[in-house]
């Protein structure tokens, strides 16, 4: 049984809610794009970093929450390519945030088993999140737990753009025939290879819009759009998201499960 004790509690409304859910029924993949911490900032009088801040918060707790509910891939959408276009001041403190978390929370990613990697152009940051990101890498490779995916520097576009590139590379130099290139091999050649697509992908603050994430990833993802600002994003939160996607019929294409073996 899932060690959920911390994160709903017995007898409370997130505990009922998680058990109704059959546990076939629980995502083997979440991805969330963290929105909304300008908006939280601002609902209070305070500049826009302190809501990244408070961002923090909700970060430590959705992957605890994942860790705790087994399931097996987080990906959170941390800072997109197109995130350089703000305001030099909100860049600078977004990357001091990222590089405060790597310092403070890499111990809680190996005491909880958590295997960490980011996905993006990783190689145009600057040289000590790079070095913390690969520490940050190596001392967790072992772990077997979640797998915690963080997207900086990311964009669907961007990853695609450089697959496209590397089947270029390789055909010129002869490791690569047109007939190899299936989706199998695309899949295997983005940055999350290894991964199986999102079954559940998130998105807080009420915005209705995909942004330039996963593109490849998410064609058959169940969707979630909550109105809470990533800054308050909590266990509950997550379940209540899970709860939801639990009860949607998935069809990739095809027809509903209970008419698969009508004749006609
Ligand atoms: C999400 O919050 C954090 C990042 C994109 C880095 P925003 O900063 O986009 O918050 P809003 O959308 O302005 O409220
Ligand atoms: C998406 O949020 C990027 C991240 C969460 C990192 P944005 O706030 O940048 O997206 P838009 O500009 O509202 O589409
Ligand atoms: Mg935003």
């Amino acid at each position: 049984m899932k060690d959920v004790d911390r994160i709903a509690p017995p007898g409370s409304e997130e505990r009922k809610l998680l058990e109704s859910i059959p546990p076939e029924r629980f995502p083997k993949h979440v991805a969330i794009i963290m929105d909304g911490n300008g908006r939280w900032a601002k609902k209070r009088g305070l500049p826009r970093v302190e809501g990244h801040r408070a961002g923090i918060e909700a970060v430590r707790s959705t992957v605890e929450a994942a860790a705790r509910l087994e399931i097996p891939v987080l990906t959170l959408y941390a800072f997109s390519t197109e995130n350089w276009r703000r305001p030099r001041w909100e860049v600078l403190t977004l990357m001091a945030l990222l590089k405060e978390y790597l310092n403070k929370e890499l111990h809680t990613l190996v005491e909880n088993n958590i295997r960490f990697r980011p996905i993006g152009r990783i190689h145009e940051l600057e040289p000590e999140i790079q070095q913390g990101l690969a520490h940050a890498v190596e001392a967790t490779a072992a772990n077997t737990g979640l797998f915690f995916q963080i997207a900086l520097n990311y964009s669907g576009r961007a990853e695609l753009t450089d697959t496209v590139r590397e089947a270029v590379r390789l055909a010129r130099e002869g490791k690569l025939r047109e007939d190899d290139v299936d989706e199998a091999w695309v899949a295997a050649h983005l940055a999350t290879a290894g991964t199986p697509d999102p079954d559940l992908l998130i998105r807080t603050s009420g915005e209705m819009r995909i942004s330039n994430f996963l593109l490849w990833q998410i064609a058959y993802t169940e969707l979630v759009i909550t109105p809470v600002l990533w800054p308050d994003f909590r266990a509950r939160d997550l379940i209540a998201a899970v709860a939801d996607y639990a009860r949607r019929e998935r069809r990739f294409g095809g027809v509903p499960e209970a008419e698969e073996t009508e004749e006609t």
